[in-house]
């Protein structure tokens, strides 16, 4: 299994507080099945900074590290862009998921569809193709507003069969209105990342709720724990239960 987004390096965001920590949340994500984890640490202005070297110097640090413990874990470099107005001040220095073309940005809350369009077009042109880092965390698609909105009920099970004909089918019960932004991302064809803990419940009901619709629309691509920390691994996993 691999892990497509995971804040596991130390002191380089709001991950880990230590090497120890890293070590333990590693040996955690190796135990629960993970071979490969993209670290992912975000690229925020003003908050997280750290420049591309940085990150992938944390990265074969750390991997030295779990090699010499034995924690049989393949870390790989990657960012979680903050898709605000300062994103375009990084656009020619952007970091992909290593040994791919997949760039991980993360929807600010408060934002309007027409920037997240403008923006991921940017990227597009660097030849790069977005993924969205937990769309079901984002407002702009809680489940409620995409099942709710009214009239002008288009069809995004056809959009998404035509594009992609293997895609699962949606609950015969369920209209699907016309989330504009939603279709133009689905339209692009841009990679979609699941949180493990919004499956779970751990950001409560509402995006529970979303991350089950998206998921019966089958859109998700691409599946991480954007695990921060070892209590949040524990409890991803059920660890601290079990002890
Ligand atoms: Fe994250």
């Amino acid at each position: 299994m691999t892990d497509y987004h995971c804040h596991l390096l130390p002191c380089i965001d709001d991950g880990p507080a230590s090497v120890d920590e890293s070590i333990e949340m590693a040996r955690l994500l190796s135990k629960a099945g993970y071979h490969t984890v993209y670290c992912t640490p975000h690229m925020i202005k003003g908050l997280y900074e750290a420049d591309n070297d940085s990150v992938k110097k944390g990265i074969s640090d750390l991997q030295e590290v779990l090699n010499r413990k034995g924690i049989a874990l393949k870390l790989l470099h990657g960012r979680e862009y903050f898709l605000d107005s300062n994103f375009m001040d990084y656009i020619n220095d952007l970091m992909p998921l290593e040994n791919t073309s997949y760039l991980l940005i993360e929807i600010p809350p408060h934002t309007y569809p027409g920037m997240v369009e403008d923006s991921l077009s940017a990227i597009k042109r660097q030849n790069l193709i977005p993924m969205l880092a937990h769309p079901e965390r984002c407002e702009l698609f809680f489940e409620k507003q995409v099942t709710d909105a009214p009239r002008k009920k288009a069809s995004l099970k056809n959009l998404l069969q035509r594009i992609n004909p293997s895609s699962r089918p949606l609950p015969p019960q369920k209209e699907v209105s016309d989330n504009k932004l939603l279709f133009w991302l689905i339209q692009n064809q841009f990679a979609f990342q699941s949180n493990l803990p919004s499956f779970k419940g751990i950001y409560g009901e509402k995006i529970q709720a979303t991350a089950r619709y998206l998921d019966s629309l089958g859109v998700y691509t691409h599946s991480g724990t954007d695990a921060h920390s070892l209590g949040g691994v524990n409890k991803l996993f059920g660890f601290d239960e079990l002890q």
